[in-house]
């Protein structure tokens, strides 16, 4: 019931003030800011679509995160348990699982293009990658084999063994020096590609808005991505809310979390844009943008293989701070539900992720790539299902809890006055129709 010991208080695990914004900053800044947000930038529309993505970070992503953090906070206990904590009602727990089995079917395809990233940093700094010219067929050549299978499995271990260490002792530890020092990359390939020679085009592509490009598509994936990048619907800031000190603001965490991600986000595009113009390369390639177009371009720069070198590394950090807030998500649900050690939880989760995702990295070109579930691989249904289907439902089940379900977590967010009203008036009447829209377009029954 609602009165019940809080879950989670019993282990008393806590973050400090830094190492829990550097921890959700890192859970935010991903694949989906650094490899999902300029292919698709190129897709949509380029500037118009960067001001947009802005627009949905703000209206959307920004109170469903805080919203996010004060479940967890209040209610002190994993993804599920949280609503539980605080309302007495199963119903809302069920929901919240969902974002348990969201976030560990999300770790398991996730984890595949992570261990690509490690793959490609290694064979840049060696030069293997820049031996063959047709980087579309090495792309191929290395995701039709066995090996993304032993990356994804290092990815995944070297994540298993931080989370074990704990949420101070592991986590934070290890976001603290790896935000930080991804800033420092990113700083070093920005300053490279803002100097090329002919990059004004693809800063002008990316900064300078043709809204004719728009469409309504454009505006649905960019709230999509808004959720997606921002780590809100999937419990992980609620499992990372319930580590957080009484006194630490959330509101300050949200909007340092928020800024934080979109200018990880614009250093991204301001990396990838201006190098793959300068090059002559075309921006709307899709998925394969840094794996296919990239290495093209670094072959051809000076101590190229360096700067590729540094930019995969730089993607393969991102991704592994957002596979710790991932797997905590599970963790944190198997010590709280079975009262399992922190040390029994994660190695079970980690363990069943990898075998759960060794399909996801067969199937991107692999020996189950013609192997279809509805028209879509194994990697692509688990993409769909998790960023279609259950994303949206997370992040309206956290909208519509706070809105109308809990006054308490409500005033865990420690909003006063004007900020107050606003951040409920979205909660309560923007947030939801627009949830329910990306969700009935994303299923294909409104196009
Ligand atoms: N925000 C991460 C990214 O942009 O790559 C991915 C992610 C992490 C999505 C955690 C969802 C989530 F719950």
């Amino acid at each position: 019931g609602a009165s019940g010991p809080a879950a989670g208080e019993k282990s008393g695990e806590r973050f400090s003030s830094l190492g829990f914004i550097m921890s959700a900053i890192g859970s935010a800044i991903g694949l989906g800011n650094l490899w999902k947000f300029p292919y698709i930038t190129g897709i949509y529309g380029g500037a118009a679509f960067v001001l947009l993505f802005i627009i949905c970070l703000i209206i959307v992503g920004m109170p469903v995160l805080l919203a996010e953090m004060a479940i967890g906070r209040a209610g002190r206990g994993n993804a599920s348990t949280s609503f539980l904590n605080l309302s007495g009602s199963k119903r809302w727990s069920f929901f919240g699982f969902l974002g348990v089995f969201g976030s560990f079917m999300i770790t398991s395809f996730y984890s595949v293009i992570a261990g690509w990233t490690l793959h490609y940093a290694l064979s840049s700094f060696t030069g293997a990658l820049y031996k063959g010219t047709d980087y579309a067929v090495q792309f191929q050549t290395f995701t039709s084999g066995y090996s993304p299978i032993a990356w994804q499995f290092l990815i995944l271990g070297l994540s298993g063994w931080v989370i074990a260490r704990g949420v101070s002792g592991g986590i934070e530890k290890f976001n603290k020096v790896l935000i930080p020092a991804l800033a420092v990359v990113l700083l070093i390939l920005m300053a490279r590609a803002l100097t090329l020679p002919g990059a004004g085009a693809g800063i002008e592509f990316f900064l300078k808005p043709d809204f004719s490009k728009l469409t309504g598509e454009s505006a649905l994936v960019a709230l999509g991505q808004a959720f997606f990048s921002m780590s809100v619907g999937m419990g992980v800031m609620i499992t990372y809310g319930s580590y957080v000190k009484k006194e630490q603001s959330l509101g300050k965490a949200t909007v340092a979390v928020t800024g934080g991600n979109l200018l990880y986000a614009l250093i991204a595009g301001l990396i990838v844009f201006p190098t793959t113009f300068s090059f002559g390369l075309e921006p709307a390639q899709g998925p394969g943008l840094v794996f296919v177009v990239l290495p093209a371009a670094f072959s051809s720069m000076p101590l190229g293989a360096a700067f590729g070198g540094l930019f995969f590394i730089l993607l393969a950090i991102a991704a592994f701070t957002s596979i710790l807030s991932l797997l905590e998500v599970p963790v944190a649900f198997a010590m709280d539900r079975w009262k399992w050690s922190r040390l029994k939880a994660t190695s079970w989760t980690t363990a069943v992720c990898f075998i759960v995702g060794v399909p996801s990295a067969l199937s991107v070109g692999g020996v189950l790539s013609n192997f279809k579930i509805g028209g879509k691989t194994v990697f692509d249904s688990l993409d769909f299902v998790t960023s279609n289907i259950l994303l949206p439902i997370g992040g309206l089940v956290v909208t519509l809890f706070i809105a109308y379900a809990s006054k308490r977590a409500m005033e865990e967010a420690g909003l006063k006055g004007t900020l107050l009203r606003v951040w409920v008036f979205l909660l309560r009447i923007v947030i939801p129709p627009l949830i329910v829209l990306i969700f009935l377009y994303s299923v294909g029954i409104i196009s």
